[in-house]
């Protein structure tokens, strides 16, 4: 089966290649642009497309795909946010997704974010090169003894729980579904989302983006947070409603923000615009906060992650080709 990938990186294609041997029946089209609408044309020819979460797929997309002879989307991500499933559903397209992959990754992601903004590493290590050994303004806080609140226990959540206690931090969590045996292992205690927003000293969201979800952190939730609240974000940029956290941020009503992910990051996340610059204006004042740090949605980037999205995004395919759809999100 031939399979268009779509928003390649280097990082994946190495992934993917090492272990496409062991996948003879598999032909993979390595593409370099972003799925939209207007970049679909490149799947002629293939059976199924291969999508990150940055590609667009839209009712319109989808469409043109099923024009195209394409049958199976094979999703990079654990996430799925992104498809129109309802579309999907219509066009009896198959759509799988890679459900865990490492959730170590995404959570020492999110704390190396966390410890990074509170102990003031991205002023300190410029600042260190350029041989200003001055500590003034790099005061950060123990970690030990303050209050986590985890929103989302699932994989990700309760990886990054599990080292929020190893640091001696007493954790409140929050979830649809609490999962008990882990909060009686862990001694960590569910609560309602208002009382963990105005009893965390960091709040780390670790939720999919659902109707449900979108914008679960708005001004009313801003406005519960401690002013010396640092949230963390790794989960997805819509989460958050970015006005809500600019306001927040420019009168000082909490700490900072540590984001791997923003509300409107497709076509910008994972290019080089240094030369262009950009024009979203919410996201270029974000990055003029001290106290914010942003990385461009790389929180899976591990070797171990990318072996796993590699080797089951690779299975999915084999199976769907032999009848039978595994890690289905329709
Ligand atoms: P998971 O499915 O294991 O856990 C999600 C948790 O959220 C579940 O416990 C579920 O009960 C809870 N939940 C869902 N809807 C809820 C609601 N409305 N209210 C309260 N709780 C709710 O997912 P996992 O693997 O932990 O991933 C979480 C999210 O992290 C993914 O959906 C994805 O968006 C994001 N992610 C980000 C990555 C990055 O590179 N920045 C990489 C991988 C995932």
């Amino acid at each position: 089966m031939k399979v268009a990938v779509f928003d390649t990186h280097k990082f994946e294609q190495k992934a993917f290649s090492e272990q496409l041997k062991s996948f003879p029946s598999l032909e993979f089209k390595f593409l370099e642009p972003r799925l939209t609408s207007q970049s679909v044309s490149l799947a002629v020819g293939c059976e199924a497309v291969c999508a990150f979460v940055n590609d667009k797929l839209d009712a319109t997309t989808l469409a043109e795909l099923k024009r195209l002879g394409i049958k199976a989307i094979a999703l990079r991500s654990a996430g799925f946010n992104h498809v129109d499933l309802n579309a999907a559903r219509e066009l009896g397209l198959a759509v799988m997704r890679v459900p865990a992959y490492s959730p170590y990754s995404v959570a020492e992601h999110a704390v190396a974010l966390l410890m990074t903004l509170n102990r003031k590493l991205h002023k300190a290590l410029p600042r260190v090169r350029d041989l200003n050994f001055s500590l003034e303004g790099l005061v950060g806080f123990d970690l030990h003894g303050k209050t986590v609140g985890v929103i989302g226990t699932g994989r990700i959540g309760e990886a990054f729980a599990r080292i929020m206690c190893g640091f001696g931090c007493r954790v409140l969590a929050y979830d649809k579904f609490p999962n008990e045996p882990l909060a009686e292992e862990l001694k960590i205690q569910y609560v309602g989302l208002d009382e963990l927003l105005s009893e965390s000293d960091v709040i780390s969201l670790h939720l999919p983006l659902t109707a449900e979800t979108h914008h679960l952190i708005d001004a009313k939730a801003m406005s519960r947070l401690k002013s010396c609240a640092i949230i963390v974000n790794t989960g997805r940029g819509a989460l958050i409603e970015t006005h809500a956290l600019i306001n927040a941020l420019k009168k000082q009503t909490i700490a900072g923000a540590c984001l791997d992910v923003y509300e409107v990051e497709e076509g910008v996340f994972f290019n080089d615009l240094s030369e262009s610059g950009i024009d979203d204006d919410l996201l270029a004042r974000l990055l003029t906060f001290p106290n914010v740090i942003m990385t461009s949605h790389q929180a899976f980037l591990t070797n171990e992650a990318l072996h796993n999205i590699a080797e089951q995004t690779l299975q999915n395919l084999v199976s769907f080709e032999s009848g039978k759809t595994i890690n289905s999100v329709l």
